[in-house]
């Protein structure tokens, strides 16, 4: 029974060493269960716990050799009652920070859970320091003392704990954040006193001192205010010249579109742009936002595949770098077959335009010879109201718009066909336009200079009357839709209109009447 009382003197508690003992062991084990997480620092308090008894068991022991006033037990006592509360001190920080706060949905930074279970350690030392009866006031002075030379010699190590405290205090950078530092992508795994870990998609981690992330540019990748994570990514690929831009672009955001991809923001939509133009090909990219930072390549992927089967259902293949030389004779034989097939072309096109049915071939075939290409693509404007009119449009596949805009009110007119033509108001009466017509889809145009009608016109007036005809059904349209006249008057005005507008194209070309 001595021995037990020695022990409970040593051991101090007022007492209680047993139901401190026990009450350590329940908390202990109850943590474990609830946060098995936290198994480290349990098992770091339970040891330093079990070498204070070991301290106190030694104490009990060393009484019945020495007196209680011998430094020997002294000093035993003290460093037993130290290791006991630290220990305590431990597993409570790790009840309040993993428990309590948690609970309350207050995740503590590491370093603030490291500085304050610091600040007790300090405080449990002056405690039982003060309670061994020795001096503090002395070990105030050494200690500030110390602290500078320390302070001094460990400069960058003091540099890099400000900044992870910093880091950690400020929550720019948090554990979970995909970063970029410098070359290195990586997702946080833990901000440390000194360093900050990521874990990159090479399965690698690298440290990086925190003094780092607080002097260099540190990008938080996919992250924006108030929108959730994702990152845009680029898909680069290649398609022939000779393929339109718009339909390419077509094909590509409809096959995107179409089933949702895994690990692709639904918002923004992935889309396709024109990037550049190469020696012989035009290259795009397929823009998406991943949504899961840990996998761009598998996701880039499943983008690509989905960009080469939508190209290969339309029969539009990926072009390959290379170097294409196309080797051609340039003979007379070869200049003039070439000159054949275009003009075939050109006369296949008028064939198809009613307005020059009344065309002898060979009319045709001269009309055909002055016919110049003129592309558009989707949305660019073929003419704009007001402008000068110097062509006359022939459109050979595709369709326009005919916009009109009445005190800054835009209205659509008509919409135009392939076989359709337009242009012709400005181009025969030399007013300046009547309208706008648009591209509203790629529109292949052909078109013919004021001059090179003149002459088809002189030959054949009747072509003259035929104009006039549409010229006026068109201007009287027109002028309904500006509001000028009403669809009765239309219909009563259309033939003095058209003798009018007929009078004007003759007086413009120099015929007779
Ligand atoms: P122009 O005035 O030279 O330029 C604009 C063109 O739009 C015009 O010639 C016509 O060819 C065309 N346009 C104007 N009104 C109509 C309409 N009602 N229907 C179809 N085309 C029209």
């Amino acid at each position: 029974m001595k021995f037990w009382h020695n022990v409970i003197e040593t051991a101090g508690m007022a007492g209680s060493f047993h139901l401190v003992l026990l009450g350590f062991i329940i908390a202990a084990l109850v943590l474990l269960r609830v946060r098995p997480r936290e198994l480290a620092r349990v098992r770091a308090a339970a040891l330093l716990f079990a070498l204070g008894c070991v301290g106190v068991l030694l104490g009990g022991a060393l009484l019945y050799v020495i007196s209680a006033d011998h430094v020997a037990y002294v000093t035993i006592r003290g460093i037993s009652r130290f290791l006991e509360t630290v220990a305590i001190v431990n597993l409570a920080g790790v009840f309040l920070f993993a428990v309590v706060l948690s609970a309350l949905r207050f995740e503590a930074p590491r370093i603030l859970q490291d500085l304050l279970s610091g600040v007790a350690y300090i405080i449990v030392a002056l405690v039982v320091l003060s309670s061994s009866g020795i001096d503090l006031r002395g070990i105030v002075a050494t200690s500030a003392v110390m602290t500078a030379v320390i302070g001094f010699s460990l400069q960058d190590t003091l540099g890099n704990i400000m900044s992870g405290m910093a880091v950690q205090m400020d929550r720019t950078i948090r554990v979970g954040d995909w970063i970029r530092v410098g070359e290195t992508e990586g997702l946080v795994r833990e901000i440390r006193w000194r360093q900050t870990s990521i874990e990159t998609r090479e399965w690698d981690t690298v440290v990086i001192p925190n003094s780092m992330l607080m002097k260099g540019t540190v990008t938080l990748l996919g992250r924006r205010t108030g929108e959730s994570i994702q990152s845009r990514r680029w898909v680069y690929f290649n398609v022939d010249f000779r393929r339109s831009p718009t339909e390419v672009i077509r094909i590509v955001e409809a096959a995107l579109l179409a089933e949702a991809l895994d690990s692709v923001a639904a918002n923004p939509k992935p889309h396709c742009i024109v990037t550049s133009f190469t020696e012989s090909w035009v290259s795009y990219a397929a823009r998406y936002w991943l949504t899961d930072l840990a996998r761009p390549d598998p996701v880039d992927s499943l983008v690509r595949t989905r960009i080469f089967s939508a190209l290969q259902r339309a029969g539009i293949p990926l072009s390959i770098p290379a170097h294409a030389v196309f080797l051609t004779e340039d003979d007379e034989h070869n200049r003039e077959r070439k000159k054949v097939e275009r003009l075939q072309r050109h006369i296949a096109v008028l064939e198809k335009v009613p307005l020059f049915h009344s065309l002898n071939s060979e009319e045709r075939s001269a009309l055909a010879g002055r016919l110049k290409g003129a592309p558009f693509i989707e949305g660019e404007a073929i003419t704009r109201q007001g402008a000068d009119a110097h062509w006359l449009y022939i459109i050979a596949s595709g369709d326009a718009e005919v916009h009109v805009t009445i005190n800054g009110n835009t209205k659509h007119v008509a919409t135009l066909h392939p076989g359709d033509f337009f242009g012709e108001m400005g181009m025969m009466t030399g007013e300046p336009r009547s309208a706008s017509v648009y591209a509203k889809t790629d529109v292949k145009c052909y078109r013919l200079g004021n001059e090179d009608f003149h002459d088809i016109v002189h030959n054949r007036p009747q072509i003259a009357d035929d104009i006039a005809h549409t010229l006026a059904r068109r201007r009287l349209e027109l002028e309904v839709i500006q509001g000028k006249i009403s669809l009765e008057t239309q219909h009563q005005r259309m033939q003095q209109t058209k003798g009018d507008l007929l009078g004007r194209i003759r007086g413009f070309f120099g015929l007779r009447a």
